[in-house]
């Protein structure tokens, strides 16, 4: 069911890969609440070509720009407006990538190149964007922005190796340029911490599919499904939430603040 909720709405959303991805259940949601928007992914992504079914079926065009990349994203934001008939409203940030996990290397051998590809490419890039953004003045006042995080920015998984500091500079980003970007442009900033999901980027990390089954055990909602996740972005995205910055909002059916349940410590023979 929609509510127009971006009726008239311009946005660019990144990081739809196929039709697992959490930006892919996005853009979808953002099309049925009439948003019009810009899909972007690495230019090396695009080869799959999965995405322009995506394109058709939300009636969007495809800039390719390598979240790394100033000179791409210069190129994105000012195309994306020319594309769309002016300043954008939303911006999804849904971009992460670690080399040390891809290789399966323990998180106290992390190798130092992969390591700050990471940070390249999975919370400086929000940085770029934003800075982007902001020197082309390219997003209305109170618009809003969001990349998606994970809880091991705040509590230890030892399996999420680099991307654990990753995420919590990805996430301390949202706060020091929500500052920022607040006062000058009333532009809003928020992470959106998403419970582990069935994607390409979570799948490749070791050990996910029993992980994904723990957290479903202890969350009292169970796990938040990317569509959910696609659901709270469109109400951040939405007037409705315009007091809403510089936050991390945990989207998880509860987990991150429940001890234990009572179906976990049952597999321990506890009652
Ligand atoms: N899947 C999970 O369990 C989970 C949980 C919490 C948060 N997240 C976060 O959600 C976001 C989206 O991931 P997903 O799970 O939908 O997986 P995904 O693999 O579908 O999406 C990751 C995207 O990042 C893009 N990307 C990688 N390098 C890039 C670059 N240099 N420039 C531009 N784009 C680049 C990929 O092409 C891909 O589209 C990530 O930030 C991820 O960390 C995922």
């Amino acid at each position: 069911m929609a509510y127009n909720l971006l009726k008239g709405k311009r946005g660019i959303i990144s990081g739809a890969l196929d039709e697992n991805s959490i930006a892919w259940k996005v853009a979808e949601k953002a099309h049925e609440e009439g948003a019009t928007f810009v899909l972007t992914n690495a230019p090396i992504a695009m080869r799959m070509g999965e995405i322009n079914k995506l394109a058709e079926a939300t009636g969007s065009q495809i800039i390719p720009a390598d979240a790394t990349s100033v000179e791409d994203l210069e190129n994105l934001f000012t195309k994306s407006q020319e594309i769309l008939g002016g300043k954008v409203d939303f911006v999804l940030h849904s971009i992460g990538m670690s080399v040390n996990i891809r290789k399966k290397i323990p998180y106290t051998e992390s190798n130092y190149e992969f390591f700050q590809k990471g940070i390249d490419v999975s919370a400086l890039s929000f940085h770029k964007m934003l800075a982007v953004a902001k020197k082309l003045d390219a997003i209305n006042e109170w618009g809003s922005v969001v990349a998606l995080t994970y809880m091991a920015a705040q509590r230890t998984y030892p399996f999420y190796t680099d991307m654990a500091d990753i995420k919590a500079m990805l996430e301390s980003i949202a706060r020091s340029f929500g500052y920022h970007y607040g006062v000058d442009k009333k532009v809003r900033i928020n992470t959106v911490s998403q419970s582990p999901t069935k994607t390409t980027a979570g799948s490749g990390i070791k050990g996910f599919g029993d992980f994904f089954d723990y957290a479903n055990a202890i969350a009292p909602l169970g796990n938040a499904t990317a569509e959910d996740c696609a659901n709270y972005c469109i109400t951040l995205f939405s007037d409705l939430t315009k007091m809403v910055t510089m936050q991390n909002l945990f989207h998880d059916g509860g987990y991150s603040t429940t001890g234990v349940s009572s179906e976990v410590l049952s597999k321990f023979g506890i009652e």
